[in-house]
């Protein structure tokens, strides 16, 4: 819990220029992240804001001033160098870190100095910030980062260095960092080329699991120049580079992100992902190992995939907005974990009774604009948790409810944007699907008498029928469903 107390503050009469030091909130505790189940805690310390730098060596008497006087301030009395505990740099000109700020307050946790002009940082510049978890330097113009960088900052729990112009991390940048390193996000720099062995200081198994980011780069390749093993990712993300080919040595990775790069392919022989989103790029085909669980492929050209070895764990598979995927089927019919399958806006065609069969945990299942012109009618025999059912926008004539006897869970059907003239079984709707909340059947080509039945005795039963925007401008309806 994070308590904010504002005390007043006193200017120091040694500032000149507009330059300040204000120590405004406090922070009495605050249980900032679990991990592992480790609780880190931040407080009690006093946050203050150093604004209106122009040049450090004003910074040097401020921090010389402060550290020799203490402060005084109005409600709390006094507040030492040693109950500062973070220091936030604002509308700044810095250049480079003021390292003098962590020889005067020892105890300093958070340390942010975002959009301040920063040109060059360097290890030594943290050789007395000894206690320091949190480091923000991100909206500057870093352009290298040194070897060893982060190796005095033995309390690092966070490092924020995007925006900024990095090009290049290599074997040694994370070398002796800190093992409770969690969070290092580097998004929006200009790094090229990733191999894998930079990453082993960050992510050996000894250390805390890392999200690392590396979202909006310009990473071409991802290497491994030499071999790596064991390396321990909780988050791994590669959103929005230039990668065509990912592959990966042994490591285990919770969450992989890798939409919006040029990749044809990906494959996963040696490690182990939990969670991969890999949208918006050129696969044709995936190959994929059975300790996957969820599986995000949207927007790519996929046509077939394999999973290596038996009992695939997969819960959740998004492979919407793919051409044809008619080949996915064999592979997916075997999928018997998946809980939430969305295949929306590709190409399907003809659906076979025994599609789905497998499937007995499937909840979600989102099949709209599949070009679906027949539903078989056995087959969601076996969906019986099915909650939501999405079958709109495609080339369906006629329904019979009947189909979906024993989807007992499910509340609701969508087969709007459909061809529907017919819609058999309407009145046994509530035995067929005793839970069903809402049905949407708008956009369909029903006659104006028929859909009045219907709706009245959708009405009478307690189903909500789902009204479109289309009813006020179609010339006939019912109720705001548009009819003929
Ligand atoms: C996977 O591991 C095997 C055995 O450890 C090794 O021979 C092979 O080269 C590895 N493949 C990749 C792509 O790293
Ligand atoms: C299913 O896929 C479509 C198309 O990509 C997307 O718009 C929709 O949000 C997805 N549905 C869910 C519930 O994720
Ligand atoms: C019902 O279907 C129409 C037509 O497809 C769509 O515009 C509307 O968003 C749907 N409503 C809901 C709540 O799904």
């Amino acid at each position: 819990m994070l308590w904010i107390i504002f005390v007043l503050f006193l200017v120091h009469p040694s500032m000149q220029r507009r330059q300040t030091f204000k120590c405004n909130d406090y922070v009495t505790e605050s249980t900032s992240f679990h991990r592992s189940g480790i609780a880190f805690r931040h407080g009690p310390h006093y946050v203050c804001y150093l604004s209106n730098v122009i040049q450090m060596s004003s910074v040097i008497q401020i921090v010389h001033d402060i550290s020799s006087h203490s402060y005084v301030d109005g409600k709390n009395g006094l507040i030492e160098p040693k109950e500062v505990g973070a220091i936030v740099v604002k509308n700044s000109n810095l250049i480079i870190v003021p390292s003098q700020l962590f020889q005067s307050f020892k105890s300093l946790l958070v340390f942010r100095a975002s959009d301040v002009n920063l040109r060059q940082i360097s290890r030594d510049d943290f050789k007395d910030a000894e206690h320091l978890t949190i480091l923000h330097l991100d909206r500057n113009q870093i352009t290298d980062l040194e070897d060893g960088l982060l190796s005095y900052l033995k309390k690092l729990q966070r490092l924020d260095l995007s925006r900024n112009q990095i090009t290049a991390i290599n074997e040694e940048t994370f070398r002796g960092c800190s093992s409770d390193l969690y969070e290092v996000d580097l998004s929006y720099n200009r790094i090229s080329e990733l191999d894998y062995s930079t990453l082993i200081p960050l992510a050996h198994t000894k250390k805390l699991s890392v999200e690392l980011n590396l979202n909006y780069n310009e990473i071409k390749e991802v290497r491994e120049s030499h071999s790596v093993s064991h390396l321990t990712f909780e988050a791994l993300l590669l959103k929005n580079n230039l990668i065509e080919c990912f592959t990966c040595p042994d490591m285990k990775i919770g969450e992989l992100h890798l939409e919006s790069n040029r990749l044809s392919v990906v494959s996963f022989d040696n490690c182990s992902v939990e969670y991969l989103v890999a949208s918006k790029n050129h696969l044709r085909w995936l190959h994929i190992h059975n300790d996957l669980k969820g599986l995000v492929a949207s927007q790519n050209n996929i046509r077939s995939f394999v999973i290596s070895g038996e009992n695939s764990e997969i819960f959740h598979f998004d492979l919407s907005e793919n051409e044809n995927i008619g080949h996915v089927f064999p592979t997916l019919k075997t999928l018997g974990e998946l809980q939430f399958l969305n295949m929306s806006y590709s190409y399907i065609g003809v659906l076979h009774e025994d599609t789905f069969s497998n499937m007995k945990d499937l909840k979600y299942l989102l099949l709209k604009g599949c070009s679906i012109e027949i539903i078989p009618f056995e087959i969601f025999g076996n969906n019986k948790h099915l909650i939501t059912l999405d079958i709109s926008d495609n080339l369906l004539e006629s329904v019979d409810l009947h189909m979906f006897t024993g989807l007992d869970r499910l509340r609701l059907l969508d087969l709007s944007r459909n061809k529907l003239r017919k819609l058999d079984g309407f009145e046994r709707i509530r035995l067929i699907m005793p839970e069903l909340r809402e049905i949407n059947i708008s956009n369909n080509q029903f006659e104006c008498h028929d859909l009045s039945v219907i709706m009245k005795t959708f009405e009478s039963i307690g189903v909500n029928v789902i009204k479109s925007h289309d009813g006020p401008e179609a010339k006939k309806n019912v109720d705001g469903v548009a009819c003929f």
